[in-house]
């Protein structure tokens, strides 16, 4: 049955884009989970539903949460707006409501005497890959006074170390800096693990949080409470760095943190929102085998910004039009998915970004500082299920969005499949499941295969095999780009003969029967 639906859905986008009207860009939404920053497998950062302020957490709760508490300090009264702790001194929000589009997560809360509006958007960027590929996701604030007079305000955000590293005991170290926009902070372990196999952390990361210079803004990292406190005490930081700059994650019972905090004075509104950036860079992104060999890709955005503080400064710059971009883009899918239905609109709402989220745009590096821009694979995480990469059910899932926003990507996200399966080292006649973990370690093998002659896998492999000759034929239809087809035509002959000489033996099908009826069915309905 779930082919039908996953086939069902391409059918219904494809529909959809032929219909394309506009409506809202937010979706209703009742889940339990709400994405906050979803920008790579590793910034992958979600809260609970519930209104009130909570911790965030990596989408793996039971591996690390998200120390990120967010704060409002109106006349000398703290308010969480994110995060929560028992403290005396400082006060909780009252529950608001959330709205969800594909591209935003928006909570409306009232702090006191002002109400607080609290974007949190990851942007999707179809066809623009500097910018998808760019790890940073935004924050923003909007506050206005509920009773018409003016109020003292200040805001503050704070990251924890906690998402670098499974082992809090980890070494880590941190710096700010100041370009001619903005402040940021950066938090990195000593010795970063590349690709170590430690679940679904990056081990290997550096940690972002930056805001233009502009308003009265102040600064602090280290010790985390000591921050806060600071701010909850008198509403600025000390722009101080800790100068032990060289310590845990948590040590003594202390963590380290990143602080950022706008003091506006006594205002009735903020004249625009307040915008903070959250990063997680990763260089390399991705190790994988080529038939050459092993390679280590670099995320896109490298072509365009030789230095991470250019980067940040543009994205930080861009804000209002990317939240125009992304309005647009909201407005296109939540309106095409209404045509359907709005359950079907709440569910393109809630899919893009985890789609967009898991995957990684990368070039080929082909010294410590070139780039060869024009060798460009994407890779995709089986985020929340295993260390695959480029699964190949996973990526039929999730195909139909590739090819709605960027049909270029679906074809990138092939090549690597199909690059490999063509060479001397891969002799099935079938197509494996997926990549090994390119994110990850290195597996022993590097495609995830199956032995297609146990009767119990046999209906998987022919998932696989039909699914990418689907998947290849859709790409060249829709782009009406033939190029995959051409240069990979000998080893999709091979995987439609295997179709042909196993799909309709009886004997070896006892279980996947039906499901090759299905397939047949579909395949007969889309083409
Ligand atoms: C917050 O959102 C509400 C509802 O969309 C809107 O009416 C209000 O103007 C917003 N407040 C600010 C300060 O943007
Ligand atoms: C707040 O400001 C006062 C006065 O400048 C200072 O004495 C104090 O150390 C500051 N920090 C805290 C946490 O009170
Ligand atoms: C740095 O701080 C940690 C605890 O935060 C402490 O264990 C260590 O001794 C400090 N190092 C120096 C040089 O002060
Ligand atoms: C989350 O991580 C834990 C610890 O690594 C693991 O046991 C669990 O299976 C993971 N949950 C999911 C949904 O993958
Ligand atoms: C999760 O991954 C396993 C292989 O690791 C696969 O068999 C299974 O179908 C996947 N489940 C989902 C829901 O994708
Ligand atoms: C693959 O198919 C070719 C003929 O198309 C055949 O010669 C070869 O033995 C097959 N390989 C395997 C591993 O079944
Ligand atoms: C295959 O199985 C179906 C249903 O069990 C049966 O009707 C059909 O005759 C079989 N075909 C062959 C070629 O054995």
């Amino acid at each position: 049955m779930p082919i039908i639906h996953r086939l069902l859905s391409f059918c219904l986008l494809t529909h959809a884009v032929i219909r394309g009207t506009n409506a809202s860009e937010w979706a209703f939404s009742t889940l339990a989970t709400i994405p906050l920053a979803l920008r790579s497998p590793y910034l992958n950062i979600w809260t609970g539903s519930s209104t009130t302020p909570q911790w965030p957490t990596l989408w793996n709760k039971t591996v690390c949460g998200a120390s990120w508490p967010g704060l409002v300090r109106v006349d000398g009264i703290s308010y969480w707006w994110q995060g929560t702790e028992r403290r005396s001194d400082l006060a909780q929000i009252v529950p608001g409501s959330i709205q969800m589009s594909p591209t935003r997560t928006r909570f409306q809360t009232v702090a006191g005497p002002v109400q607080l509006n609290i974007t949190f958007l990851s942007p999707i960027e179809p066809t623009d890959w500097v910018k998808q590929s760019f790890p940073f996701s935004y924050f923003a604030i909007d506050v206005s006074s509920r009773d018409g007079q003016k109020h003292d305000i200040q805001l503050y955000s704070q990251i924890s170390g906690e998402l670098l590293a499974v082992d809090y005991a980890q070494e880590v170290t941190f710096n700010t800096v100041l370009t001619s926009q903005s402040i940021f902070h950066s938090l990195r372990k000593i010795e970063p693990s590349h690709f170590d196999k430690a679940a679904e952390t990056s081990e290997d990361g550096t940690l972002y949080l930056g805001a233009l210079n502009q308003h009265e803004i102040s600064w602090q990292s280290g010790n985390c409470g000591v921050a806060l406190d600071e701010f909850a005490a008198n509403g600025t930081l000390l722009n101080e760095q800790d100068p032990n700059n060289t310590r845990k994650i948590i040590d003594d019972n202390s963590w380290v943190c990143l602080s950022l905090a706008y003091n506006f004075g006594s205002i009735s509104s903020t004249s625009s929102p307040v915008v903070w950036a959250l990063g997680l860079v990763r260089e390399p992104s991705i190790r994988t085998v080529t038939a050459k060999g092993t390679e280590l890709r670099s995320s896109y955005f490298w072509t365009k910004y030789p230095k991470i503080d250019l980067a940040i400064d543009d994205f930080l710059a861009d804000y209002e039009e990317a939240s125009k971009r992304a309005q647009t883009l909201d407005m296109k899918i939540v309106g095409d998915g209404n045509d359907i239905s709005q359950s079907y609109a709440d569910l393109l709402a809630f899919s893009a970004r985890p789609v967009f989220g898991a995957i990684h745009i990368t070039v080929a590096r082909t010294s410590p500082t070139t780039l060869d821009s024009s060798d460009v694979k994407v890779y995709m995480k089986d985020v929340g299920n295993s260390s695959r990469s480029n699964a190949v059910d996973v990526l039929f899932s999730a195909f139909p969005a590739f090819l709605y926003l960027d049909v270029k990507l679906a074809g990138l996200l092939l090549e690597p499949l199909l690059a490999f399966q063509s060479s001397s080292q891969y002799h099935n006649n079938y197509s494996a499941s997926g990549l090994g973990k390119c994110f990850q370690p290195l597996l022993p093998r590097y495609l995830i295969s199956i032995d297609c002659s146990l009767r119990h896998c046999f209906s998987f492999c022919l998932y696989s095999v039909w699914s990418m000759l689907i998947m290849t034929l859709a790409h060249a239809r829709k782009s009406g780009d033939g190029t995959l087809c051409k240069r990979y035509y000998s080893l999709l002959k091979i995987w439609a003969d295997y179709l042909g000489a196993n799909a309709l033996d009886n004997d070896s099908l006892s279980g996947p029967r039906s499901s090759l009826t299905e397939f047949i069915v579909d395949f007969a309905i889309i083409f």
